[in-house]
């Protein structure tokens, strides 16, 4: 494809073509009885990705972006009586916590610092100490910084104190390993545009099926993010709000695609593969990555600046010549940026990449 654009920021990802075709598949109304069959087999492929048995678990759909499923997910799942633990090490754990604040829910932030690793002695401490708390939320992949939290630790202390555990899975659903039932995740929620590979517009709450009744809420805290109506209307093969019909019909194919492809385990070993290249490649020109020690998602890296250069400098360049990078968030903009390995990018586009980023380095 002419002017194709490689991109390297964390979701929308590139699309493949057969994907892309999707997009301009025949008009079609959300009301009638094909979008319904394509609404139904989404559902049923999500819970496939980590092989959820269905009498469990679900999955809602909604049209928005991750964030919305988000704060579908704690809009909906937290009680009037509940208290809700974050544990926030990034922008997106910190998003959380302005979600519970818009919702006037009760909540407690255990706030660390962006890409530290939480200390699951400390949220034992607060679990052990503090009854009131109900749930707890975290951040799977904390994109800020690439990493990955330890949601088989935590599981198990909400599982030791009988707590409800939410996962913001937005940028590694798909693409990393996560065991729901031996890590006693309740619930999740992510899109369509990142380790799917499908298109931005789609995003989805999957969750143990007694979440979506909501026994402790009088009546929903959002209109038109309340998970009960969603799931109400989905399994009548309806939907409260006309959805991104479109984006939809890309999203089943991507998760058909994914399917033949091998499924998590094979996005996975891409992944890690891709991720091993590009940190080779990185650090044969003498960049350092930003975090070291701990668990790493294999979906994005994130490496210091070299001396002498900015962000502009080097995400202009590369913009130039066909890549697109992404930036470090809050006060970590001057100092990093990321690389993240989703979608359809080829071993090619990443030895270019580092061509381009070589020269970059070599003639500061
Ligand atoms: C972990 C995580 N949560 C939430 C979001 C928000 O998703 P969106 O920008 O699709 O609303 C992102 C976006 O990158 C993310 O990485």
């Amino acid at each position: 494809m002419t002017n194709r654009l490689v991109l390297l920021n964390p979701g929308p990802v590139n699309l493949t073509s057969r994907v892309r075709k999707a997009l301009i598949l025949p008009d079609m109304c959300h009301r009638e009885p094909d979008f319904a069959r394509v609404q139904a087999d989404i559902r049923k492929r999500l819970l496939k990705v980590y092989g959820l048995p269905a009498q469990r678990y679900s999955a809602v759909v909604l049209t928005g972006s991750g964030t919305a499923a988000v704060e579908a997910m704690i809009a909906s799942f937290v009680p009037a009586s509940g208290k809700l633990l974050i544990l926030a090490n990034g922008v997106y754990g910190e998003r959380m916590s302005k979600m519970a604040q818009a919702y006037g829910i009760a909540h407690f932030t255990m706030q660390y610092a962006w890409g530290a690793q939480i200390p699951l002695a400390e949220v034992e401490s607060v679990l052990r100490t503090d009854a009131m708390i109900t749930h707890v939320a975290v951040i799977h992949h904390e994109t800020t910084t690439g990493r990955l939290n330890d949601l088989a630790g935590i599981g198990s202390l909400c599982r030791k104190y009988r707590k409800i555990f939410l996962v913001d899975a937005v940028s590694s659903f798909g693409g990393e390993d996560m065991e729901f039932q031996k890590w006693g995740i309740a619930a999740c929620a992510a899109s369509s545009n990142k380790c799917l590979h499908g298109v931005p517009g789609a995003a989805f709450v999957i969750a143990r099926k007694e979440l979506f009744a909501q026994p402790g809420l009088a009546g929903p805290r959002s209109f038109y993010l309340d998970l009960a109506g969603y799931f109400r209307e989905q399994e009548a093969d309806s939907s409260p709000f006309t959805h991104a019909v479109q984006v939809f019909l890309a999203f089943q194919e991507a998760l058909k695609e994914y399917r033949q492809q091998g499924g998590v385990k094979a996005r996975i070993a891409l992944y890690r593969r891709r991720a091993a290249v590009i940190r080779k490649y990185a650090q044969s020109i003498g960049l350092k990555e930003y975090l070291s020690g701990g668990s790493l998602s294999s979906i994005l890296t994130a490496f210091y600046l070299p001396e002498g250069l900015t962000y502009a400098r080097v995400h202009d360049r590369l913009r130039a010549r066909g890549f697109v990078i992404y930036a470090g968030q809050g006060n970590l903009s001057r100092s990093i940026f990321r690389i993240a390995n989703m979608g359809a990018i080829s071993d090619e586009d990443i030895r270019r990449l580092f061509c381009v980023l070589k020269e970059l380095v070599c003639r500061r």
